[in-house]
């Protein structure tokens, strides 16, 4: 009898000790992962990606929409904030009168993490001091 309580402990600590030993390289994994992306590529992979911007918004040539240096150059120039208008929470400055094109974006930019929202401005600001990777 003894010997089967001792053996029923013995299997019982066994299992509890490998699962927590699992719970910790999983944990390890995922903080590995979030070390491995810069700030500047994840707003790289957002802007060229999910985000599409790139289809409009090329360094430094206007396209669709204007350029990123462009862009960047009017912000500084007025100080804007580029999280508060994506976030729909400040008017256009740039180039209003064909704000109903950016517009259609907002669908796609509402679903950007605060984090993925501040790579993308800062790999906007990067780019346009010629940073390309
Ligand atoms: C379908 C084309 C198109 C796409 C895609 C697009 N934009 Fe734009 N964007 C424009 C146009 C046109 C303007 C100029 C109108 C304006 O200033 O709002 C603009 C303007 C801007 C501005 C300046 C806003 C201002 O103050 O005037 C920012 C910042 C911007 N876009 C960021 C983005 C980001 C980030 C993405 C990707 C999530 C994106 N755009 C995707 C067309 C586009």
């Amino acid at each position: 009898m003894q010997k089967i309580i001792t053996l029923l402990f013995g299997i019982v600590l066994f299992s509890t000790g490998c699962k927590s030993e699992k719970k910790e390289k999983e944990e390890l994994t995922i903080e590995t992962k979030k070390q491995e992306i810069s700030t500047f590529d994840l707003g790289k992979s957002v802007f060229n990606g999910k985000g599409k911007c790139y289809t409009c918004h090329k360094t430094d040539k206007k396209s669709i929409g204007p350029s990123i240096q462009e862009i960047i150059k009017v912000y500084k120039e007025q100080n804007g904030d580029i999280i508060a208008f994506l976030k729909q929470n400040a008017e256009p400055i740039v180039d209003p009168e064909t704000y109903a094109v950016m517009k259609t974006n907002f669908a796609i930019i509402k679903t950007f993490t605060p984090e993925e929202l501040e790579a993308v401005k800062i790999y906007m600001m990067d780019v346009s001091k010629g940073k390309t990777q």
